[in-house]
């Protein structure tokens, strides 16, 4: 149970990986925000199983935050965060000032088209851009070999997968199942933000899109499906929908039925905490 090293400088960080790829040792980045729960926890354990080498990060990102508010009140935990990741003796914890992410007169941006072009590229405008960016800079400055994402953010694992295959980023991205609270809500660190009565709420929305896969099954229309859903969140105290659509897998493009690999995505506002969920149909 010992905790792991935390660096804060890119210089702590160089001198580790170099010494590790002249061992010829694989590295793992498990790039988070912090406020770990189990959802990031199984994407550790998936990076010691994978790699020889682990490094997390923990770093809130203002660049993908499109709302003042909610970059300030967003959960920071580094402490209890340290303590949970003691169990899987991980090689690193990355914790950077923000001048190392963001030194004086950055000045580039990475942007994915398409991908970004629908859900939450849309209702939180600039917020991939901090992604893709951030992301870039902790491949970069990791030099992993392997990334670990979670599938609740389907959307963002599509578009750093896009990423790292356009700039020809030697590191292999992987996806991993998303986990969920015995009630079926998706683990994410905004869940601390709901109020005992939203927290019971919550797992409304996976309800009605476990509701949908199944009329979808059984060859029921996807739009009849989709309202009703609505309606019934909205009865249900979700103040806003933003979207609840069926896409494809690969590159997002809205469906009406699921003829190729296919999933659900959903976004909607619950007692002032945005929820977003996707499962596959
Ligand atoms: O999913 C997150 O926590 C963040 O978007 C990420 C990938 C760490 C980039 O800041």
């Amino acid at each position: 149970m010992t905790p792991p090293p935390i660096l804060r400088r890119l210089d702590d960080l160089r001198a580790s990986t170099r010494a590790w790829h002249r061992a010829e040792d694989t590295i793992c980045v498990v790039p988070t925000m912090g406020a770990l729960h189990d959802g990031h926890l199984s994407l550790v354990q998936a990076a010691k199983a994978a790699c020889d080498r682990v490094i997390v990060t923990i770093f809130v990102n203002p660049r993908q935050f499109n709302n003042p508010e909610d970059l300030a009140n967003y959960p920071r935990t580094e402490e209890e965060d340290a303590r949970k990741l003691a169990r899987f003796g991980i090689d690193a914890l990355y914790v950077p000032e923000p001048d190392q992410i963001y030194p004086d007169g950055f000045a580039t941006t990475v942007s994915v088209a398409g991908l970004t072009d629908v859900m939450d590229g849309i209702h939180r405008p600039g917020h991939f851009d901090g992604v893709a960016t951030v992301c870039t800079k902790l491949f970069t400055q990791t030099t992993a070999t392997d990334a670990f994402f979670g599938e609740k953010d389907f959307q963002q694992l599509q578009v750093v997968r896009r990423l790292a295959r356009d700039l020809d980023l030697q590191i292999e991205i992987h996806g991993c199942p998303t986990i969920r609270d015995i009630d079926g809500l998706a683990l994410s660190s905004r869940n601390l933000l709901l109020s005992d009565r939203a927290r019971a709420l919550a797992p409304r929305l996976y309800e009605e899109m476990e509701a949908i896969a199944e009329g979808l099954a059984a060859g029921r229309p996807f739009g009849e499906l989709q309202r009703a859903a609505i309606d019934r969140l909205e009865k249900t105290g979700f103040t806003r929908v933003e979207y609840l659509d069926l896409r494809a897998a690969d590159d997002l493009h809205l469906l009406d039925a699921p003829t190729r690999p296919a999933r659900l995505f959903a976004a909607a506002w619950l007692a002032g905490v945005r929820l977003i969920d996707n499962i596959a149909v």
